[in-house]
């Protein structure tokens, strides 16, 4: 890439300014704070295992799950560069039992909220396997000038007015949209900027590559057990069987499948109900991405994720995405053995 081809993640957004005229340089202050936070985390899971920076926080999320020192490091990092950027009126992530006011509140005046999955894939960290960031802008709802209250979080996955992710991987990347499509952002640490690299990301409507925790087979609900038979039976005609890829990082199988196409499946198991993936967070960012690269994605026969009324902050759900044929014959299992 010659320094005439590069256009940088900074740039591609002002040049995109029309697509989103009611933010005046709102949603570019917000997307610089996400850049910020970004290649810090870069620089810290590039260092992991030389630095203190691996295992576990000792401490344990609303979740119930053991916080690792990255989750930690990485909610406070997202936040302070939110914050200071006075765009952001409040913030819900996984590392926090309650939506947090900026500030004590004092940007109340912002018109934007956002939830995050700071690390996602943290069982990963320990192990140099890739994670990511999560990352769902809203507009408030509630009164500029008051503080955010439940109305402003619990809202459909469509209302979203921005999404994307991070991945930490073998390069790190930064891909998003704001509902005209998905781009993706290579990070050129030498420069220090993301360089856009995937242009106009779209899923192929049929892949390959199914990916889920076999693991909990037995668990499964039967339209998803006879699925995974249907991906593993010899059938030339329709490329079976399929490959199974798993990396127990959401981001990272999401990216691939994104990108080859495929599916991924996270069912209710015995462990999770409902599922393991939270919605605010997880799903409804993933969903939004996944819907914009031409893919689908529903949590169960006929339920469409984004149209969701989120009813809790941490609230989980069953999660398929991915290339629609693939979701499509997934959704028909689901029905056949509702
Ligand atoms: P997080 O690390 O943010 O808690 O998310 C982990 C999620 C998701 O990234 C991944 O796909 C899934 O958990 C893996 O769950 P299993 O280990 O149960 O397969
Ligand atoms: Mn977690
Ligand atoms: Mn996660
Ligand atoms: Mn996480």
């Amino acid at each position: 890439m010659t320094t005439s081809t590069i256009q940088t993640l900074g740039e591609f957004i002002i040049a995109h300014q029309k697509d989103y005229p009611e933010a005046s340089g709102e949603l570019s202050a917000l997307f610089s704070a996400i850049k910020l936070a970004a290649k810090v985390i870069h620089r810290e899971i590039n260092k992991a295992g030389l630095v203190n920076i691996a295992g576990l926080s000792g401490d344990e999320n609303v979740q119930g799950e053991q916080q690792m020192k990255l989750d930690v490091l990485a909610n406070d990092t997202f936040k302070a560069a939110l914050a200071a950027r006075g765009v952001v009126c409040g913030i819900a992530s996984e590392e926090e039992d309650h939506y947090v006011l900026l500030d004590d509140g004092l940007n109340t005046n912002s018109k934007y909220i956002v939830m995050m999955d700071p690390v996602d894939g943290s069982s990963n960290i320990d192990v140099n396997v890739s994670v990511g960031t999560i990352f769902s802008v809203y507009r408030r709802r509630s009164p500029v000038g008051t503080k955010v209250s439940d109305e402003d979080f619990f809202q459909p996955g469509t209302e979203q007015v921005a999404a994307g992710y991070v991945i930490y991987g073998s390069s790190t990347m930064l891909v998003y949209s704001t509902g005209h499509g998905v781009n993706g952002f290579t990070y050129d640490p030498t420069l220090g900027v993301f360089c856009l690299s995937h242009p106009n990301m779209q899923t192929p409507e049929l892949g390959l590559i199914y990916s889920i925790n076999e693991g909990n087979y037995v668990h499964f609900p039967e339209g998803v057990k006879k699925y995974i038979k249907y991906c593993q039976v010899e059938d030339d005609a329709s490329n079976r069987p399929y490959t199974s890829r798993y990396i127990g990082s959401l981001v990272s199988d999401i990216h691939r499948n994104l990108i080859y196409g495929g599916i991924y499946l996270y069912p209710s198991s015995a462990r999770y109900p409902n599922g393991k993936l939270r919605l605010l967070y997880e799903c409804n960012p993933i969903a939004f991405l996944v819907e914009q690269a031409g893919g689908r994605a529903i949590c169960k026969e006929g339920q469409r994720v984004l149209e969701l009324k989120p009813t809790s902050l941490h609230q989980r759900v069953p999660f398929f995405a991915g290339s629609k044929a693939m979701v499509d014959d997934l959704e028909q299992f689901l029905f056949d053995n509702a």
